[in-house]
């Protein structure tokens, strides 16, 4: 006899949930600090499955999904998942699922997706990057030597500068403000997300007034999490995507941070062409993402 519950974040800590994988901790911490969901299916009492949701804006994504062995192919997975729809919707609200190509369980969670009516919506590119190889970063120097070093001048001829996000003059941040939505798409606002962790790997570029591209991105212990990086619109094509980027670098070789990992959407071609440009001398390996939605 199964049965599922929403459990608080209070009365998982209380529980044993030892025999799940670790990052469990870490998912309904998420689930708890975002508001969204924790999900429990019990078998004679005992925790067999579990669901994470994070609440994202309006719509819950699935975070965390996993089953004890012994549970398996009895429809835990899918009755779980099946509760997180009715929850959302309830609520008015979708329920997200991300599916990595490269997973060992892709085919599953697609074939449970699948079986609940949802649809593929947005592919993605994960890159990730080891700026402590020893490699990659003499990798990255030649680059530099090479190319890099033309691109840059480009922002010191034409008197541009770049700083972190806290250190760029008032005016400048004023000004961006009021552009995102025009000059800069609204869906990459880098001040719709105020996370002071983000400043040492957040640059602007900027000449005079006028903001021209930033990267933003946070640290998680060693590691550093590539979220945004936009061009103005009418400096497209003009390599302005490339100064904050070349400071994010260096500042992540410099820092020794061991893994930076980037999320491209695959419609955004122009952020493509940028990484396979300015990135790949640092990159370690790619996988490929799927959103589904319910
Ligand atoms: C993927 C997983 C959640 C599925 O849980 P489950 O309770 O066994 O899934 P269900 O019984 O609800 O299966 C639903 C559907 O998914 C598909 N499916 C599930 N397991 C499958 C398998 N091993 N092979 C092929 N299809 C599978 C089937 O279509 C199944 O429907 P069916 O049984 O009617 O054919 C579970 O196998 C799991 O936790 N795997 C480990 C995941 C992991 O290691 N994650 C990384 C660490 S977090």
């Amino acid at each position: 006899m199964q049965r599922i519950q929403a459990v608080s974040f209070f009365s998982f800590l209380l529980e044993d949930f030892s025999r799940f994988p670790a990052s469990i901790q870490h998912f309904a911490g998420k689930a708890f600090e975002t508001g969204g969901e924790i999900l429990v299916c019990r078998q004679e009492e005992q925790p067999v499955g579990v669901l994470c949701l994070e609440q994202r804006g309006g719509e819950r994504d699935v975070v965390y999904l996993y089953v004890l062995e012994e549970a398996r192919r009895r429809g835990v997975a899918q009755a779980l998942l099946a509760k997180a729809v009715e929850d959302a919707r309830n609520e008015g609200e979708p329920v997200t699922m991300r599916v990595i190509a490269e997973h060992p369980y892709a085919a599953c969670y697609r074939a449970l997706c699948a079986k609940l009516g949802f649809a593929p919506a947005v592919t993605a590119t994960i890159f990730h990057a080891r700026p402590c190889d020893p490699e990659k970063k003499a990798a990255w120097e030649a680059f530099k030597a090479r190319r890099g070093r033309r691109n840059y001048e480009w922002v010191l001829r034409k008197g541009g500068a770049v700083s972190r996000f806290s250190q760029a003059p008032a005016a400048v941040l004023s000004g961006m403000k009021e552009e995102v939505g025009r000059q800069f798409p609204h869906y990459l606002d880098p001040f719709a997300v105020p996370n002071p962790r983000q400043d040492e790997y957040s640059f602007l570029f900027y000449e005079g007034d006028r903001a021209l591209s930033f990267v933003t991105a946070s640290q998680h212990g060693n590691r550093v999490l590539f979220e945004q990086t936009a061009c103005r619109k009418d400096c497209r094509n003009t390599g302005a995507f490339f100064p904050p980027l070349y400071h994010f670098i260096d500042t992540v070789i410099q820092n020794q941070i061991h893994l930076v990992t980037f999320t491209v959407y695959d419609a955004n071609l122009a952020v493509h062409k940028m990484t396979d440009g300015y990135l790949k001398e640092i990159l370690s390996d790619r996988k490929h993402q799927c959103t589904y939605i319910s």
